[in-house]
């Protein structure tokens, strides 16, 4: 893995240029949050991974799209969040589990006042999850569920007996996505990670709550009818971003923007 931006300047360290192993120590230090933003505000960073012609899935997974640099920064990213929020279908999809407590983190996290791994937000207006599974029985830090206060409420009771706690951040069903960033905030979980899926995270960028992106270009075409990173309908005015770091090893690109 090297650093491609940005360019070299007088303190850059040539170790950086260089295509070598970067330990987790130093991907956590590249891709630390920014300083506390203050009460209730969180700070929303996506993670997401993309084929060169645009997909964000090949046959309803990631993992075709998705190598090993990748999954290293994945998971630093993951260690390094209070709370991952993920869209429903993308957990249907993905067979989700909680977040894994790993042993290469625990003293940064401790140290940062964080749980050992970051809680899982799942958001959802039909609630059509299995509470039965790992996500819900065995997490290390219990799954939250965000949805709307008119979702089925048959479905928030057996949420909450699986041991979810249900955040309620819409009027109807759904989840107001403009909500999302202060309500996880309130509750103390401001570093937050999105995991996606597409369609969840088309409508936090359109709500204007994701601050910041993590995106990864793999090598690699899949064609097919897949979505783009974030589907939905088009915005009034294209949102500027501003590169903040580009990483690249075996032809995938690492690419970490900024809202300007
Ligand atoms: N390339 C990548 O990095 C990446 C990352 C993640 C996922 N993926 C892929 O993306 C696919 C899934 O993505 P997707 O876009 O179809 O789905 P998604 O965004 O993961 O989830 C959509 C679901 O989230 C819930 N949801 C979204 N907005 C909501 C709102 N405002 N209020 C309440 N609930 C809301 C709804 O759940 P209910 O239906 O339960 O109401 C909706 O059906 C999978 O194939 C996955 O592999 C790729």
């Amino acid at each position: 893995m090297r650093r491609l931006f940005p360019p070299p300047g007088a303190d850059t360290d040539p170790g950086d240029l260089t295509d070598r192993q970067w330990s987790l120590d130093e991907l956590a230090d590249l891709y630390a949050y920014p300083p506390y933003p203050g009460e209730g505000r969180g700070w929303l960073r996506a993670n997401m991974v993309s084929s060169l012609d645009g997909a964000a899935h090949h046959e309803g997974r990631s993992q075709p799209l998705s190598g090993e640099g990748d999954m290293r920064i994945f998971g630093v990213l993951r260690a390094l969040a209070d709370v991952i929020v993920v869209g429903a279908e993308t957990v249907r999809q993905e067979g989700y589990r909680g977040a894994k407590a790993r042993r290469a983190f625990a003293e940064r996290r401790r140290a940062a006042g964080q749980t050992p791994a970051a809680a899982m937000a799942v958001v959802t207006a039909s609630m059509e999850l299995d509470f039965s599974s790992p996500l819900f029985t065995t997490p290390v830090t219990p799954t939250l569920v965000l949805t709307g206060a008119g979702a089925p409420q048959d479905r928030v009771r057996a949420a909450r007996a699986a041991g979810a706690e249900v955040l309620l951040a819409g009027e109807g069903t759904g989840v107001d996505p403009a909500r999302v960033p202060g309500l996880l905030a309130e509750r103390g979980l401001w570093r937050q990670l999105s995991e996606g899926g597409p369609r969840l995270l088309g409508q936090l960028s359109a709500a204007g709550a994701l601050d910041e992106a993590c995106l990864t270009w793999a090598p690699r075409l899949a064609l097919g009818d897949a979505p783009r990173i974030m589907d939905g309908p088009s915005v009034d005015v294209p949102v500027d971003l501003t590169l903040v770091s580009l990483l690249e090893e075996a032809g995938f690109l690492f690419s970490r923007y900024r809202r300007s």
